[in-house]
């Protein structure tokens, strides 16, 4: 669980690296740093052995992950450098959008939510991500089907990762469901005791596919504000993404630099 997120005072560490903040996930301690090329990254004292560890010790402490990947024949191996890049860009970019979209919508929609949950899963959603072989997860040009289906495991697996670590359960599914929509056609397929108009999947879900969709791709350049506002306006058109929840983050976008 995420026990502490807290600002410092920026100074140089190693590596001509800044140090940003911190956070806490479980019992370990991960530096928030930019470094020299001026990318926001996570580091811990032996960062890349300690993070294999632990790692490790969660795939150890839950059977159905190994299951999993021998369904989908993935030999079992753990990419850091993935985690590394998703933690200082992409999760933290979603969790800050996410809690923009919050800090926009109606006090009677921010009674339904647990905020904490919120940050949590938003700060942790693509951690299944490190099990994917980097062979998907950096190709160049389009997914084809079965790359597709082994890529969209990575929701499930961060959900499997995450469950044997005393965090929350509305924590836990939001990480699960975090490419689900109002339409129910995301993935995974949903289950009959999950609510799939919960606002708080929404939150992740818009914040998730609007922080991607800002973000450059080797297949595209990084969209534009309006572009990528636009395409997420189509889904609400399309009943996939809840309207206030859309008009938060408009709200949100419209006034902050994201
Ligand atoms: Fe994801
Ligand atoms: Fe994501």
């Amino acid at each position: 669980m995420i026990k502490k997120m807290f600002l410092v005072k920026p100074r140089k560490i190693r590596n001509r690296s800044r140090l940003l903040g911190a956070v806490q996930i479980n019992s370990t301690s991960f530096f928030v740093c930019r470094n020299k090329d001026g990318q926001v990254c996570l580091r811990t004292g032996k960062e890349e052995k300690i993070q294999k560890d632990i790692l490790q010790r969660m795939i150890d402490l839950n059977p159905m992950i190994k299951k999993i990947l021998d369904d989908y024949k993935i030999k079992p191996s753990i990419n850091t450098k993935t985690l590394r890049e998703l933690s200082g860009g992409h999760m933290n970019d979603t969790c800050k959008i996410a809690v923009g979209i919050y800090s926009k919508l109606s006090e009677n929609l921010k009674s339904c939510i647990n905020k904490s949950a919120i940050k949590e899963a938003s700060m942790l959603h693509d951690l299944g991500k490190v099990l994917i072989p980097s062979k998907i997860i950096n190709k160049p040009s389009k997914l084809n089907k079965k790359e597709r289906e082994i890529m969209n495991i990575h929701s499930i697996l961060g959900y499997e990762l995450l469950k044997t670590q005393k965090i929350g359960l509305e924590t836990l599914d939001l990480i699960k469901y975090h490419h689900q929509n109002l339409k129910h056609t995301g993935y995974p397929a949903l289950n009959c005791d999950h609510n799939p108009s919960d606002i708080g999947v929404q939150i992740i879900s818009t914040a998730d596919k609007y922080s991607a969709l800002r973000e450059a791709r080797v297949y595209r350049r990084k969209l534009t504000r309006i572009e990528a506002l636009l395409i997420l306006y189509k889904e609400v058109l399309e009943g996939k993404i809840h309207k206030d929840v859309y008009n938060a983050l408009y709200e949100y976008a419209r006034n902050f630099d994201v």
